[in-house]
This record gives structure tokens, sequence and C-alpha cells, in this order.
């Protein structure tokens, strides 16, 4: 691909920051827009990519995408945390859903647009039953997070039918890695515990399962989904289900020690059982996840580690 302009939105977040990373590889032009609502201005190199700081809801989020006019937007920026979907569904809709159609709408205006590529959720199937989870299984969120992630799909398709808009929305299983800032997942929440010696609380019996898929193998999924040659919906998974119970037993092993958990009730919103196939992605793009579970998991070690090496010198 001949050099282009890459807006990614979020692109200060965990997964963001990646992503930028892969693409200061690449040709391309990198350019960012942030919140800083969980976001890091370390996380990305500032003298490479040119980063504006606004809401993705705001009209000045519009007014700079029309002046980058980018030819691609990888559209990471959401509020990402289930349990406060709950807890504010109005303020998740507004950044889920408005911010996203703000971003499209910018978009639309610019002339040279290739694709916009969409960080969607596993989220979205809810508690659909069979598994592995499929693209065309009929999605039933259970929290509002899994509700607006499936509506901004559905305007990107809407969008796509009427104007022909190129869109790619790439449903995320539960990605895991080192995550400095933001809300965290299962596994930087273990890891934290775990490292002081503390119990990690596992909410019901540890026995759901899901499918852990890393944060390396998702950037470089974003970064092909730029050239994939059909528009659509693709999950970014391992296809495989590990336990929580299996996760921390895992960690333990790693971090040699014996650590039992804290057990709490289930929560609302979370599924009981996930796994993705993977197969209509890794056709389309080649795409293959690099890390098994345990192998991921000894590189977030490693990462741990140097950072604290770092810290301490
Ligand atoms: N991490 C996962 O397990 C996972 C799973 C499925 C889908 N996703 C999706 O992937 C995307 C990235 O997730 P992440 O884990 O990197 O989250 P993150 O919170 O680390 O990153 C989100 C980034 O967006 C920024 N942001 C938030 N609201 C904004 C707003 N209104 N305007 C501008 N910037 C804003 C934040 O400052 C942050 O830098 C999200 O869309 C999320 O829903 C993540």
């Amino acid at each position: 691909m001949s050099k282009k302009r890459i807006l990614v939105t979020g692109g200060c977040g965990f997964i963001g920051a990646r992503v930028v990373q892969n693409l200061l590889a690449t040709p391309h032009e990198v350019f960012v827009i942030d919140d800083m609502s969980s976001g890091e201005r370390s996380a990305i190199p500032e003298m490479l990519v040119d980063l504006k700081v606004c809401d993705i809801r705001s009209e000045a989020a519009r007014k700079y995408i029309k002046g980058v006019a980018p030819h691609f937007v990888i559209h990471l920026a959401a509020q990402i945390d289930v349990q406060v979907s709950l807890a504010k569904q109005q303020l998740d809709a507004d950044i889920n859903i408005m911010g996203t159609l703000n971003v499209i709408e910018a978009c639309k205006e610019v002339a040279e647009f290739e694709r916009f590529v969409f960080a969607s959720s596993a989220a979205v199937y809810g508690n659909s039953v069979e598994l592995p989870l499929m693209e065309d299984a009929l999605p039933m969120p259970i929290s509002p997070y899994g509700m607006s992630k499936w509506i901004g799909e559905q305007y990107l398709e809407l969008n796509n039918e009427m104007a022909g808009f190129p869109y790619c929305a790439l449903r995320f299983a539960n990605v895991y890695g080192e995550k400095r800032t933001g809300a965290k997942d299962v596994i930087s929440e273990f890891w934290d515990k775990m490292r002081n010696g503390e119990s990690p609380i596992i909410h019901g019996d540890g026995e759901q399962t899901r499918d852990f898929v890393y944060v390396g193998d998702i950037a470089e999924a974003l970064v092909l989904a730029l050239d994939v040659p059909k528009n659509g919906i693709y999950n970014i998974s391992t296809n495989e289900q590990t336990s929580i119970n299996d996760v921390l037993r895992v960690m333990n092993g790693l971090l040699q020690t014996d650590i039992v958990p804290e057990h709490r009730m289930n929560r609302i919103g979370d599924v009981r059982d996930s796994r993705l196939s993977n197969q209509k992605f890794q056709a389309i793009s080649g795409w293959q996840p690099l890390h098994t579970l345990s192998k991921g998991l000894e590189q977030m070690y490693l990462d741990r580690k140097n950072q604290e090496l770092v810290l301490v010198k």
C-alpha cells in the first residue's frame, strides 16, 4: 500500500498505543485523536505522531478529521467498561454511539476516504449459546456496552448500504497484555493483586470461560483490516476457551506463588462462556494469533519486569 494518512481514535489507550507502534513501522502518516480520559500521552512517541487532544463527540474532532482528510480511520476511542455502562447508560451511549456517529459523519465528508475500521466486541453476542460464536450468530447483548457496540456496527452497515461507506468491524474477544491505565481487564487485575501477594477477586465459581487474545495480535489484525478486500464484521480471537480458575493457575505458576482467590457474587452483564471462531478473518487476511495464553502471559511478565527495572533505575 502506498503512503496513506491513518487516523487512530483512542490512540493513547491500551490497544491504540500498540496499533500506533505498528503503524509507525509502515510508510504511512499517523494521526491520533484522544481525550486522555484513560489514555496517556507518553504511550505514543509524540515527535512522530500528530496528536489532537479532544473528545470524539466534539466539533473540534470533526474539524480535525476534515483537516487531516484521512484515508483510513481506526476507531478505538470508547467507554469500555461494562459495569460503567450499566451504571451510566446514557454516558455509554453518548460516547459509543453518538461519538462513533460523529466520526463516521466526518469521514463521509473526506473525498479520498478508503475505510473505517471499528473496534467492536464479543459483548455484542451476549449469552448467545452456540460456541464457537460465528459472525452470523444472532446478537443478544446483555449490557448497554454490548448494545452500543452492536448499534455502532449497524450504523456502519447501514451507511455502507445507503452510500457505499467502506468499513470493517472487528469483534475482539477478551484482550489482555501490559495495561498501564484505564479500566482493568481480569488479567491485569489479577496481575496487580498477585504481584503484591494479595488474593484476586473472582466473581462466581471461576469456571466461567473466556477467549483471551493478546494485545499484540489485536494490533496486527487492526493493521491488516485496512487492506481486507471485503467490508463486514469479523471476529478477532484465539478460538480457545480458558476458565478464570485456569488463568489463576497459569499466573500462580509464572509468579511461583500459591495464591487462592477471593470469591464474590456473579455480576450482572458478565457472560458465562465465550469462544469466538476466527476463521472468517483468517481466511480473508491470513492473520493468525501468534500468542497462546501462556505465551502472552509470559510476554506480559517480561514486560512488567522490564518496566519495574526502569522504575528502579
Ligand atoms: N480491551 C478489551 O478487552 C476490548 C475488547 C473488546 C473491544 N474493545 C474495544 O477496543 C477499543 C480500545 O479499547 P482499550 O482496551 O484500548 O481501551 P482504553 O480505555 O485503554 O483506550 C480507549 C482510549 O480512548 C480514549 N477515549 C475514551 N473516550 C474518548 C472520547 N470520548 N473521545 C476521545 N478519546 C476517548 C481514552 O482516553 C483511551 O486512550 C474500545 O473501542 C473497546 O471497546 C476492547
